[in-house]
């Protein structure tokens, strides 16, 4: 990326006009060398109004991210985190899976202003954009192998929940393995969704790098190119969440889970999960990887994390991974 261009992004941010030759003049460049700037901000896909004699604006505020905001809403739980802020990456995923193999400190979170090539689940792409999501990934090093870690996915969720919930937005309910979902004019929508990907020995020990997309808000256009009714989380709020306080909240719901799933698993948490299973005692569509499609009744999630379905053949239990679930009520 041009090097002025997100310093230029971050005066633009407050959604008001700010004319070349100001710009020009605050960061001691030509108007020209402002202008290619612009033009690079626009290639990631941002839309800047330019207007003659008034000069560029964005088409409404935008809040930033900022480390000393986000350590802040952390409140007693700061001290455990490493919190990194970056303009733009190709996936906060890729790159934090990248350091921590290198070595770098448990409980490292990486948040992005601008996701270029977003992961998401099943090999999908995960589309955001500049103040319309909030897109971070935390390195989480356990003592445990992969192998003990069954059940991760659901935990986050719930500790997701438990954050939006402190923001009054109690509808939220989750879909197994870990999508965050609300009914939205009597259909579920999708508001965010977790990718969590391991390093480690099966024996242990063993580091997961848990990434997290919030819808805040969706852009027409880019609902065009989601495959699932989206909702971002504004809309269920009477005022625009601030990610920084956001994320400062996520991130102390999930050191507080973490921590207890490390100790004692899912099972802990089975319970309280199920009260938020949107689909719980359901009937869904269960779409495998093979193509294949298989009816049933949620039963309910076992102590290790795993779906009980009641399908033609009998109970059937799923692993996160071997299966897609759609509501077929
Ligand atoms: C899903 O498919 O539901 C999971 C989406 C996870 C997206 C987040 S955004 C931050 C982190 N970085 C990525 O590349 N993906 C995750």
């Amino acid at each position: 990326m041009n090097k002025l261009a997100f310093p230029i992004l971050a005066v633009l941010a407050d959604g008001k006009f700010h004319s070349g030759e100001t710009l020009a003049q605050r960061f001691g460049v030509t108007r020209a060398t402002v202008y290619n700037a612009i033009q690079s901000v626009e290639a990631l896909g941002i839309t800047v109004f330019s207007v003659r004699g008034r000069g560029y604006r964005l088409p409404k505020a935008v809040t930033l991210l900022d480390v000393d905001a986000i350590v802040q809403a952390c409140g007693e739980y700061a001290p455990w985190f490493h919190v990194q802020v970056l303009a733009q990456v190709d996936s906060t995923n890729r790159y934090l899976m990248q350091e921590s193999a290198r070595g770098i400190a448990h409980a490292t979170c990486v948040a992005a202003h601008i996701q270029t090539a977003g992961r998401g689940r099943r090999g999908r792409t995960w589309l955001s954009q500049l103040g319309g999501s909030l897109t971070f990934s935390l390195l989480w090093r356990f003592q445990c192998g992969a192998a003990g870690l069954s059940g991760l996915s659901l935990v986050v969720g719930l500790a997701l929940v438990r954050a939006l919930h402190s923001f009054g937005l109690t509808d939220v309910q989750l879909k197994w393995p870990n999508d965050l979902l609300v009914q939205h004019q009597g259909q579920w929508h999708k508001l965010g969704g977790i990718l969590i990907e391991l390093q480690g020995d099966m024996e242990g020990p063993s580091a997961a790098v848990i990434g997290i997309g919030l819808n805040l808000e969706i852009a027409p256009e880019m609902r065009l190119n989601i495959d699932q009714p989206v909702l971002g989380l504004n809309a269920l709020s009477a005022q625009a969440l601030d990610p920084n306080l956001l994320l400062g909240r996520c991130l102390s719901q999930l050191a507080i889970h973490l921590n207890q799933f490390a100790e004692q698993g899912f099972a802990y948490f089975q319970r309280e999960w199920t009260t938020y299973h949107a689909f719980h005692q359901q009937p869904v569509n269960l779409l495998l990887a093979n193509g294949q499609t298989i009816p049933g009744q949620v039963l309910g999630v076992a102590e290790e994390g795993s779906l009980l379905v009641e399908t033609a053949t009998g109970q059937q239990r799923f692993n996160a991974g071997e299966i897609s679930v759609r509501s077929a009520a």
